[in-house]
């Protein structure tokens, strides 16, 4: 069934006609289903794509393969994200619960999605009032469940109660997300009656058993909010000397991002000045880096749901000092030999005692700590080597990191050091924080590293950043000519 809501005339870009082969602008109608399609947004997405990047056939296998794993007889319960407002009629920024969206393809507020072996998927699905029309645009409802993400069944949300408690009813057991659960279908009797049976249990251990091995298509997403997240952190990089600001480079980073069609930041970039920088997840970012200080930028972005995350630490000023360069290069070796030990087979958890052995021998060896015990050494890096990427940060948080990884996966290897300005170590290395963190795809014969792209060799960052002028050519040529003429 074709959904009959169109929206009014809105200008899209075709060709008139093969003979003038000319670009001009056509008023064919479009629908609008509240979120990007092939034919709103043909130059995001291709036919038969359901999100950017992700075809329809991918969202059906993906329920297939999710349905496969749940215990016949059971169904799937998932809500989309609330709305956050951040005032009476002002939200905050949207965005999709990461397993709605893996199911449904859906980013918009408002619907339950259920799972189920007898029927596939049914989506109960918001109504937008008139007031929401005025206020926040189209949503996608019923029709658009159907046609455009591909639902066997769909209602609209008014019929929850009626529908739901009898789907509740017959099913042996009732899977949902704890941390993302709705009211919506909580407060039915029939669901509180499954609780008060012990009858409903945790969904996402089974959702991210299915989400932590990527397909080709998410992989081609991940490469480019990669590769998205580098480009625009070596611009930020370049211009860290001319503008030594945390708010400003944290700034400079977003923007990067979006230009180059991110959604959104990752996550609060963290941009820590010197001994800001030994605050994990620091992110005030609103201090002036002083000269001679490291600077820690913890950064990435979202694409189509897919995010990345790396770290580089460097000197804005171009020059790390030796205390610097002892700290950083223990920190770089145990980067690239973690990122080494990544092939099919071996676990998170190996390569992070790895690291440890590597870092508590050479703190020691270096002289910051005065003997090599956990005891001493967590305090200064109590975070783990690595963690699982994809559509969340810290992705698959159900999967032990002692399950030996596979082709398809992705890591994060972030080693670093944070050392308080007022810890027990000699005083030359009080206050300074430095990680390094990549993104490693394990594949078949081993791994390849996502943020390749941007330099962590402290040579190659002090060349760039010395030899950047954000002023661009005349100045660097004014400067050339000014040191000249001194002579
Ligand atoms: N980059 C954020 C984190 O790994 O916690
Ligand atoms: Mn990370």
């Amino acid at each position: 069934m074709q959904s009959l809501r169109r929206a009014s005339c809105r200008w899209i870009l075709c060709k008139r006609s093969s003979k003038s082969n000319t670009r001009t602008y056509s008023s064919k109608n479009v629908v609008d289903v509240g979120q990007p399609t092939a034919a709103s947004h043909p130059w995001l997405m291709k036919e038969g794509e359901m999100t950017p990047g992700l075809s329809s056939d991918e969202y059906i296998s993906r329920r297939k393969k999710l349905l496969e794993i749940l215990p016949e007889g059971s169904l799937a319960i998932v809500a989309a994200s609330p709305v956050k407002m951040m005032t009476d009629v002002v939200p905050y920024t949207y965005r999709q619960e990461a397993d709605y969206l893996y199911i449904t393809g859906c980013q918009q507020p408002g619907g339950v999605a259920v799972l189920g072996h007898e029927f596939g998927l049914c989506m109960f699905m918001p109504k937008a009032s008139p007031h929401d029309l005025i206020w926040q645009g189209q949503v996608a409802g019923v029709g658009e469940a159907l046609n455009t993400f591909k639902a066997e069944l769909s209602y609209p949300m008014g019929r929850l109660e009626e529908i739901l408690s009898k789907m509740m009813k017959r099913a042996s057991t009732l899977f949902h997300n704890l941390n993302t659960s709705s009211r919506s279908y909580m407060d039915l009797e029939a669901f509180q009656k499954a609780g008060h049976d012990g009858r409903v249990k945790d969904l996402s251990v089974y959702t991210h058993e299915v989400r932590w091995i990527k397909s080709e298509a998410e992989l081609m997403l991940m490469r480019e909010s990669a590769s998205i997240a580098c480009q625009a952190l070596l611009q930020t990089m370049l211009h860290s000397k001319a503008f030594p600001d945390e708010g400003f480079l944290s700034a400079k980073f977003e923007y990067e991002c979006r230009k180059r069609g991110a959604q959104r930041m990752a996550f609060n970039p963290v941009v820590g000045g010197g001994p800001n920088g030994t605050v994990i997840h620091y992110s005030r970012n609103d201090q002036k880096i002083r000269d001679g200080d490291l600077v820690l930028m913890d950064v990435g972005c979202e694409l189509h749901g897919y995010v990345s995350d790396l770290t580089r630490t460097w000197s804005p000023c171009a020059h790390f000092s030796p205390v610097q360069e002892e700290l950083y290069s223990l920190i770089l070796e145990t980067n690239k030999e973690c990122i080494k030990l990544c092939r099919p087979g071996i676990s998170i958890s190996e390569i992070h005692n790895y690291s440890v052995d590597k870092m508590r021998k050479g703190l020691k060896e270096i002289g910051v700590l005065k003997n090599d015990n956990a005891h001493n050494y967590h305090p200064i890096n109590p975070t783990n080597i690595g963690h699982y990427l994809g559509m969340d940060v810290h992705d698959c948080s159900t999967i032990n990191y002692n399950r030996v990884l596979k082709p398809g996966a992705v890591i994060t290897i972030e080693p670093g050091v944070y050392i308080p300005s007022n810890y027990d170590v000699p005083e030359r290395y009080r206050g300074i924080g430095i990680r390094i963190e990549d993104e490693v795809l394990i594949t078949e014969s081993g791994y390849e590293v996502l943020t390749g792209s941007i330099p962590k060799e402290i040579k190659q960052m002090e060349s760039l950043v010395n030899n950047y002028s954000p002023y661009g050519m005349e100045s660097n040529f004014q400067n050339i000519s000014k040191a000249a003429s001194r002579g």
